[in-house]
């Protein structure tokens, strides 16, 4: 037997031991196939079990950029690589989340290679600190025999994650795995979420039932935006109190809780990527730029990032009416009550004329 035929013979062997393997838990969080998006911006909360830098997570976890991190994590744009991240502290780490077959995870993302002395359970629990368990890994790479890895091998880290609306909002989920100690009401407290959303998005029937290590789900409300579904970005999602960088760099967006919830581009300070210059960012029609506003008595007028493409930058004049609807059922109420004024004279008049008669 030559050794291509062996090779097959063990491709076939494996294809089969693979389609016998005991079915494991779907990767990754519910998303559904008929939510909006079937990419979007997504986080997971990597706890840091070393003392290590901003840098080194970026590495580990495949950030193209440091301030995608340090907005995730709302850390002021000066913050240098080398800064660093305590044991047990958390940071935010963006990804890109992939949805298919209602489940999401990140596509492809991050590589890990293997050092030697790794195996599958301590890259799990002690490298990626339980952000995913090593059927995960198995499962994601197609690993027969989830002790034979080998030192230079690529594996593929699938984190968590769903692009899935909650409650018809816009959200980006965040993978928080539950620390010692901790509680349903704690985590919902700490990320601002509803109890009954949290255990329902994550199937716990029983508050009691929470697991140390376990990942969990936590919806966190992003900001709306004008940015179009047609658009390059279209996968952008932030969530209250934190920024990221959009249209190679030329667009700096802000989520704040306090701006009702809607999402605040300006154009940014950054060298672009991709482009030599930032293309215009005024809105059509007017002399706004992006990030501007004008206000009229009751109309406030936003020049609104609406998203990119490969040339250009959309752009799109939201007027928000910001006093003129009460206003106009007041000057309405009034209207109506004056005409049954006026109908009630009118009767009444008519009245008295016959009674004349
Ligand atoms: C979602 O998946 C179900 C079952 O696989 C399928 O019937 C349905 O058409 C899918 N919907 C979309 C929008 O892909
Ligand atoms: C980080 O790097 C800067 C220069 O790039 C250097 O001045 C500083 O000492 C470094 N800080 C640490 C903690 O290594
Ligand atoms: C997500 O994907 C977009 C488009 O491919 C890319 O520009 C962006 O850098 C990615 N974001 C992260 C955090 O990987
Ligand atoms: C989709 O998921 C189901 C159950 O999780 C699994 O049985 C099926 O093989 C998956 N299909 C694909 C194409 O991955
Ligand atoms: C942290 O330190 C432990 C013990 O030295 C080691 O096993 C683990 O791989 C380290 N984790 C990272 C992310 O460096
Ligand atoms: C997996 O590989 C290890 C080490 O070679 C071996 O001891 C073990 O029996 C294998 N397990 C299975 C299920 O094949
Ligand atoms: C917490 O969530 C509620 C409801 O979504 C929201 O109204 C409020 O502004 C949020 N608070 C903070 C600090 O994000
Ligand atoms: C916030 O948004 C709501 C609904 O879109 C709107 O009625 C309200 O006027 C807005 N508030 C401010 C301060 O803009
Ligand atoms: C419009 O936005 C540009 C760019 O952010 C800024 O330089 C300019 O001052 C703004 N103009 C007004 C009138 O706010
Ligand atoms: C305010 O906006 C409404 C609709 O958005 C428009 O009909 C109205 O003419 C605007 N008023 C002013 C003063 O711009
Ligand atoms: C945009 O850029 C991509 C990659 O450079 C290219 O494949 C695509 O054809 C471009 N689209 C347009 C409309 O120029
Ligand atoms: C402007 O109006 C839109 C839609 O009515 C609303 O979603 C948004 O929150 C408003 N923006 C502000 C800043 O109030």
């Amino acid at each position: 037997m030559g050794s291509s035929e062996a090779a097959l013979l063990v491709l076939l062997l494996c294809s089969l031991l693979a389609s016998i393997l005991p079915p494991s838990a779907p990767l990754g969080f519910h998303c559904s196939n008929s939510s909006a998006a079937a990419t979007c911006l997504s986080l997971a909360g990597y706890v840091s079990p070393n003392a290590t830098t901003l840098a080194a997570v970026q590495t580990l976890f495949g950030v193209k950029h440091l301030h995608s991190i340090l907005g995730a994590n709302n850390l002021p744009l000066s913050t240098l690589s080398n800064s660093t991240v305590s044991p047990q502290q958390t940071i935010a780490v963006p990804f890109n989340c992939s949805c298919s077959n209602s489940t999401g995870f990140s596509y492809r993302r991050p590589v890990y290679t293997v050092q030697s002395g790794d195996g599958l359970d301590h890259i799990a629990r002690e490298v990626f600190s339980n952000l995913v368990i090593y059927q995960d890994i198995q499962q994601a790479n197609g690993i027969v025999n989830a002790s034979l890895i080998e030192v230079g091998q690529k594996l593929w880290v699938p984190l968590p994650c769903s692009c899935d609306e909650v409650d018809g909002e816009e959200t980006v989920h965040y993978a928080h795995v539950v620390a010692a100690g901790s509680s349903v009401s704690a985590i919902a407290m700490e990320f601002n979420v509803s109890e009954s959303t949290l255990m329902a998005i994550n199937g716990i029937a029983d508050a009691k039932s929470l697991k140390a290590g376990q990942v969990l789900d936590v919806p966190l409300k992003a900001c709306t935006s004008a940015i179009r579904n047609d658009s390059l970005d279209s996968y952008l999602r932030v969530a209250n109190g934190r920024y990221v960088f959009t249209a190679n760099n030329c667009v700096m967006c802000t989520c704040d809780a306090a701006n009702n919830w809607t999402l605040d581009c300006q154009p940014s300070q950054l060298k672009p990527t991709n482009w030599s210059l930032c293309p215009s960012m005024q809105c059509e029609g007017s002399n706004l730029f992006v990030g501007n506003s004008t206000s009229t008595s009751c109309n406030r007028t936003t020049c609104a990032y609406a998203g990119y493409t490969n040339q250009t930058i959309l752009t799109a004049l939201v007027t928000n009416t910001t006093c003129a609807v009460s206003n106009n059922f007041a000057t309405k109420d009034i209207f109506r009550a004056s005409s049954w004024n006026f109908f009630l004279i009118l009767i009444l008049s008519l009245l008295s004329f016959h009674q004349v008669k």
